[in-house]
């Protein structure tokens, strides 16, 4: 499985994803610069991405927690996610994101 992921220079990456592993702890495995700070607790939004439009009404609904918390984010779009509560699954080979403002190391 494959996620890509456009870093805060407009460069994508393709990345290996696997199973069951949260979106957050595969951009940060592979070394680019999301902070995600709470380690994926959804309580900081510093893992904060843009879901590409294709992608969005694949995922997941947000639980309210995730809604909350991305309020204290910055730049908030429509296609704005908590990159800590996506799961990794077959149906989401291929995801692209964007990793949002605010979110660097
Ligand atoms: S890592 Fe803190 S909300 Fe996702």
């Amino acid at each position: 499985m494959k996620i890509f992921v456009t870093d805060p220079d407009g460069i994508e990456h393709e990345l290996e994803a696997l199973e069951g592993w949260r979106v957050m702890e595969i951009i940060k495995d592979y070394g680019l610069p999301l902070k995600a700070e709470c380690g994926g607790a959804c309580c900081c939004a510093t893992c904060h991405v843009y879901v590409s439009e294709e992608w969005i009404g694949k995922l997941f609904e947000m639980r309210e927690d995730e809604e909350d918390m991305l309020d204290e984010a910055m730049e908030v779009r429509d296609n704005s996610r908590l990159s800590c509560q996506i799961l990794m699954s077959e149906a989401l080979d291929g995801l692209k994101v964007t990793i949002a403002p605010g979110t660097e190391i």
